[in-house]
């Protein structure tokens, strides 16, 4: 039997795209590798949101060529985000001939095609369409985890904000019907999964290309709600089509996760602007208090971009601002990365590296701080986790996480398995985790 390895790079869309890969070359006779030597298939599925998961991809890339000089007949193929962009295809095949197969992300429902081709012909193939299709409904999924499970609701993202390359790569919005939605939910939960999160790059603006549809996010929410399923989470929502009726429908269902991904990316109102993102630091933040008022407890995590062009030190300072005044449970931080063929990438940026490198390292600090103090609120408190397992460091020790999303380590119970809901009693917390006893 042939084997496959795939390695996945980037966003969830990405690992649940690989889930799929998985899933379709399991029906077509592969079976997954223990290594990368082991692949008779080695897929890399790519991303090209920042340089460096490009130069990553690079090195994997090199990296490869020993093993295919070893073993000729291996399949090495490129797939995902990055192979979007022409210039990169044109540099694969001029640097790694390595590389067999190329395919993007509008065609990866094409695979077992392809891969026919190149047994047939032993030949390279590299296949990329430049605009979407149709949506693929049907294809099989290999899922990572039992448990919780990943659920596209959409493609594509229109929104074009001025740094980012993902509508380049991904392509306009297509919403997934909401039966079909609804129907993998439910086999999904026939199967034992116990909490499920949608995706989509701006689940806010689901079916808003469904023509004369009245239908939302906030309604498909709701309907997945009324399921018999214990947890829902989906990201990620734009601040700017965060609608009220949304906020009513977390409100009124506590099976949706008391937690909300809400990227800010920069709280100066000026930069917002440049960054074509439609929210000022002032609407952000009323934004942001009426969702704490109307879910009580709710976490808020962030995206935040530093060193944007032409950021000066006052605009850092308007992120900081929003950033203690928020007190977001967490951040993902970043250093702003030009994209070629993005309008930022065309903006004049006389900041120097350096000083981008000094506010990134200022930020992490003052909201480590701020997770650190968010998170010691939880000791004495009691968590409803759904339980992962082992947690990845440490055998002794188990993990889960609670609906405000929060890592939680405890000791095993005889009792315990993975998939179950437990509570547990908080008695420490750091800045990334917090630490209790549980309760059977
Ligand atoms: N659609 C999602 C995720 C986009 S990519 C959203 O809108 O939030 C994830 C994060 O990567 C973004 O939120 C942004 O903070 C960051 N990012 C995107 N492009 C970037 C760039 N050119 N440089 C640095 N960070 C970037
Ligand atoms: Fe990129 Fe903005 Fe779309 Fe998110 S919403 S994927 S940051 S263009
Ligand atoms: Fe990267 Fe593509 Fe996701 S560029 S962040 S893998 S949509």
């Amino acid at each position: 039997m042939k084997k496959y390895h795939i390695t996945t790079f980037g966003c969830q869309m990405n690992v649940h795209d690989s889930e799929v890969l998985a899933g379709i070359l399991e029906k077509n006779g592969y079976s997954p590798a223990a290594s990368v030597q082991e692949g008779d298939l080695i897929l890399l599925n790519t991303c090209c949101v920042r340089e460096n998961a490009e130069n990553r991809l690079y090195g994997n890339i090199g990296n490869l060529k020993a093993l295919k000089e070893q073993y000729p007949d291996c399949i090495i193929g490129v797939c995902g985000c990055m192979v979007q962009q022409p210039t990169v295809v044109e540099k694969i095949r001029k640097t790694y001939p390595q590389v067999d197969l190329v395919f993007g992300t509008h065609n990866l429902h094409e695979l077992p095609k392809l891969l026919e081709k190149i047994e047939a012909e032993r030949s390279q193939l590299y296949e990329v369409w430049d605009s979407e299709g149709e949506i693929h409904e049907g294809l099989p999924v290999k899922r990572n985890d039992p448990f919780k499970a990943w659920i596209t609701i959409m493609y594509g993202c229109n929104n074009f904000c001025s740094y980012c390359i993902v509508p380049y790569v991904r392509g306009r919005e297509r919403s997934r019907q909401p039966e079909a939605i609804l129907a993998e939910v439910k086999d999904l939960i026939a199967t034992g999964v116990k909490e499920i999160t949608l995706l989509g790059q701006n689940v806010n603006s689901y079916g808003l290309d469904f023509k004369g549809v009245d239908f939302n996010f906030a309604k498909l929410l709701q309907e997945i709600s009324a399921l018999d399923i214990e947890r829902i989470r989906f990201q990620t929502s734009h601040p700017k089509d965060l609608s009220d009726e949304l906020i009513q429908v977390m409100a009124d269902h506590p099976n949706i996760c008391r937690h909300l991904h809400l990227p800010l990316q920069s709280g100066s109102s000026r930069i917002l602007k440049l960054m074509n993102r439609h929210y000022t630091k002032e609407s952000y933040l009323a934004l942001a208090e009426k969702i704490k008022n109307k879910i009580p407890g709710i976490a808020l995590t962030t995206d935040i971009i530093v060193g944007f062009p032409g950021e000066t030190e006052a605009d850092f300072q308007d992120t900081l601002d929003l950033v203690e005044k928020i007190r977001y449970d967490g951040a993902f931080t970043f250093i702003y990365s030009p994209r070629t063929g993005t309008p930022a990438a065309k903006i004049a940026d006389p900041i120097p590296e350096n000083d981008k490198k000094q506010r990134l390292t200022r930020l992490i600090q003052v909201q480590n701080e701020i997770s650190l103090e968010k998170n010691r609120a939880f000791i004495g408190t009691l968590s409803e986790i759904l339980v992962d397992g082992v947690s990845e460091k440490n055998p002794q020790i188990w993990s889960g996480r609670n609906t405000q999303n929060k890592l939680i380590h405890f000791k095993p119970a005889s009792k315990i398995k993975p998939g179950d809901l437990a509570v547990v009693q908080i008695n420490s917390a750091q800045t990334f985790t917090l630490e209790g006893e549980l309760l059977v």
